[in-house]
């Protein structure tokens, strides 16, 4: 049910960010067409040449890259997009969506998003308990979004507990599920 369908998938700074790659791999197998959208703190850990090479598009991420007088249309995007991923989706990012903080472009593509948005948090355990992370999710929740809950395990903190971001097969399912 992916086929034909267009996916804005956020990246943001996590250490689970490099699982994005096989969440594209995953979607376009299935015959979605993706389009990235990575926060600058995204792009520390997984390099736009590797999803622009997965994807076939280039990626979008800062207001002011061009110098010409061009720009990205977040506007567009969220016109574009049959459903938003943010995938993984950091305790500052979640923290922006729910508040608002339009500072960079993924932000301002949720605020304009008409489609379905997914959330898959990423975070060390502590953070994911905290009362601030858990509310701001409550509050996505409350405003229609779908979060996708963290596992319980080995975290790359070498912690365990839960905040470990869903299986990509498992994300991929989910959206799979939701276009059935
Ligand atoms: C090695 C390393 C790993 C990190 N992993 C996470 C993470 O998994 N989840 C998280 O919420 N923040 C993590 N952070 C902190 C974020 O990168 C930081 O809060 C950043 O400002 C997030 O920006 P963004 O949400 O705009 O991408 C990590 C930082 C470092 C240095």
């Amino acid at each position: 049910m992916l086929k034909g369908k267009h996916i804005v998938l956020g990246i943001t700074g996590s250490i689970a960010a490099y699982k994005a790659c096989l969440i594209i791999r995953g979607l376009i197998k299935q015959g979605a067409e993706v389009q990235v959208v990575i926060t600058p703190a995204g792009k520390e850990f997984i390099t736009p040449i590797t999803l622009s090479a997965l994807t076939s598009k280039p990626v979008i991420s800062e207001f002011f890259a061009q110098r010409d007088g061009t720009w990205h249309s977040h506007v567009d995007l969220g016109l574009w997009a049959d459903a938003m991923l943010i995938a993984p989706a950091t305790a500052s990012t979640i923290g922006k969506m729910a508040n608002g903080i339009a500072d960079n472009m993924l932000i301002t593509t949720y605020l304009s998003m008409k489609a379905p948005v997914f959330i898959a948090p990423a975070m060390d355990l502590d953070m994911y308990a905290h009362p601030s992370t858990q509310r701001n999710l409550e509050t996505l929740k409350s405003y229609g979004n779908h979060i996708i809950e963290p596992g319980t395990g080995f975290l790359a903190s070498h912690l365990e507990g839960k905040g470990r971001m869903e299986e990509p097969e498992n994300i991929i399912k989910i959206l799979d599920d939701y276009f059935k």
